[in-house]
């Protein structure tokens, strides 16, 4: 990740926002496209499955994963603060035994991580300018299905990305939003032997869901 970005995303997601966003899931549970996302999941099969939570945050998708009996895996996070909150969350639902929490940039990591039968990508490929690069090192890894939460490419979006990115760009912080368009996404995806099985929308975001043709049978 360029120097920037990563320091961006330290500073932009730190420990009042995890604090914040942990009490909000603790209150209301999941937003909605990540609970379309964790049914989509648990239709699929999520027992006894190894998951890769990658850009996991305050870990939504993996505690949910976890309590729907998913036996392992691994959360890997650039933010610091997010790794620890998280990870104290593991500990207080008594399933931190179960997961194994890294902390750095996915893409330089990913070599020395195992293959997962899930892997998810909530709202974390926005947050990334090399989307190829993160794309092709988390789908290549996901032995039986491979799970994203993009933006929606409207034009409510563009200028709400825009927005944000001008104010950072005012408030002189490193961190910017990217507006990765789907189609570029499926192509990758689709290149890596998997085959999508959902398309869903919320006003802003939008889910993708997809399964390996062969279980296992492409993974690196
Ligand atoms: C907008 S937050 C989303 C967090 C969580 N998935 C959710 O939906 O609530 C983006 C997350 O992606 C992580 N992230 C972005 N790029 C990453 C990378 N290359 N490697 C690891 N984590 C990354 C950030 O640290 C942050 O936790």
């Amino acid at each position: 990740m360029s120097c920037a970005q990563c320091q961006g995303i330290v500073q932009e997601f730190d420990d009042s926002v995890a604090r914040r966003e942990l009490a909000r899931y603790r209150r209301r549970g999941p937003r909605g496209t990540t609970r379309m996302l964790v049914d989509l999941l648990r239709g699929e099969g999520v027992r006894d499955r190894t998951f890769l939570d990658v850009g996991g945050g305050v870990g939504v998708i993996h505690h949910e994963l976890l309590a729907s009996g998913a036996a392992s895996g691994v959360d890997v996070d650039a933010s610091p603060a997010y790794v620890s909150v998280s990870r104290e969350e593991a500990a207080r639902r008594h399933h931190e035994d179960r997961i194994r929490y890294v902390q750095g940039d996915f893409v330089e990591l990913a070599s020395s991580l195992d293959p997962a039968d899930i892997v998810t990508l909530d709202r974390v490929i926005c947050c990334y300018p090399n989307m190829p690069a993160l794309v092709d090192a988390s789908a290549s890894r996901a032995r039986r299905v491979y799970g994203v939460v993009i933006p929606r490419e409207h034009w409510l979006m563009r200028v709400g990305i825009r927005a944000i990115n001008v104010i950072q760009t005012i408030r002189r912080r490193p961190f910017r939003v990217f507006l990765h368009r789907a189609a570029d996404v499926d192509a990758r995806v689709t290149a890596l032997g998997l085959d999508k099985r959902h398309h869903g929308r919320s006003l802003l975001w939008q889910v993708l869901l997809y399964t390996r043709k062969v279980p296992g049978a492409s993974a690196r």
